[in-house]
């Protein structure tokens, strides 16, 4: 009997704990449209060069390094600006990407946060975005 009480605490205390993890689990996720990469971006060395070029002319001041242009006022930014040679960004949804270049600061959770990253949607086509998105994840490592 009391081995029976003792495995229904453990169960009721692990099934609290999963909840617990699986409603903060929840917190962080944003959504976001889903959206296809369009085919070829990402092999096409000449779209990728492109793609690096926007993120020198546009992006590297904040989030690129020093001997790219990085400014040094970036390195205050609180959130800090991304970097984007982290290797995590190769796996990241593209679409996720996308979004964010798109809409950057003007959405929650980021404009609460006090992030200074601008919204490129209007600035740029959606072919444009599709190459820096391709370009970073390129640059990941
Ligand atoms: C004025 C500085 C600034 C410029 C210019 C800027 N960003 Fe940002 N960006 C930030 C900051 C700060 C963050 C982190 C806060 C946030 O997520 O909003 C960020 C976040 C991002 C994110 C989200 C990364 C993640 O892990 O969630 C992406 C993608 C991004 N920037 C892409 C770009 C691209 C592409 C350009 C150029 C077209 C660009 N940014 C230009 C400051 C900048």
């Amino acid at each position: 009997m009391r081995k029976a009480g003792k495995t229904r605490i453990i169960c009721l205390v692990s099934s609290i704990l999963l909840t617990f993890c699986i409603i903060s689990c929840n917190e962080n996720k944003v959504a976001y449209p889903s959206r296809q990469m369009p085919a070829g971006v990402t092999s096409d060395i000449s779209k990728l060069k492109s793609g690096h070029e926007l993120f020198l002319n546009k992006c590297a001041h904040c989030h690129g390094k020093s001997s790219e242009g990085r400014s040094d006022r970036a390195a205050f930014f609180k959130p800090a600006a991304s970097d984007f040679t982290d290797s995590h960004y190769k796996d990241m949804d593209p679409a996720y990407l996308y979004w964010r270049i798109e809409v950057g600061k003007t959405v929650e959770p980021y404009r609460s946060q006090g992030s200074v990253m601008p919204a490129w949607g209007v600035h740029f086509s959606d072919e444009q975005i599709w190459k820096i998105v391709a370009y970073l994840q390129s640059r990941a490592h």
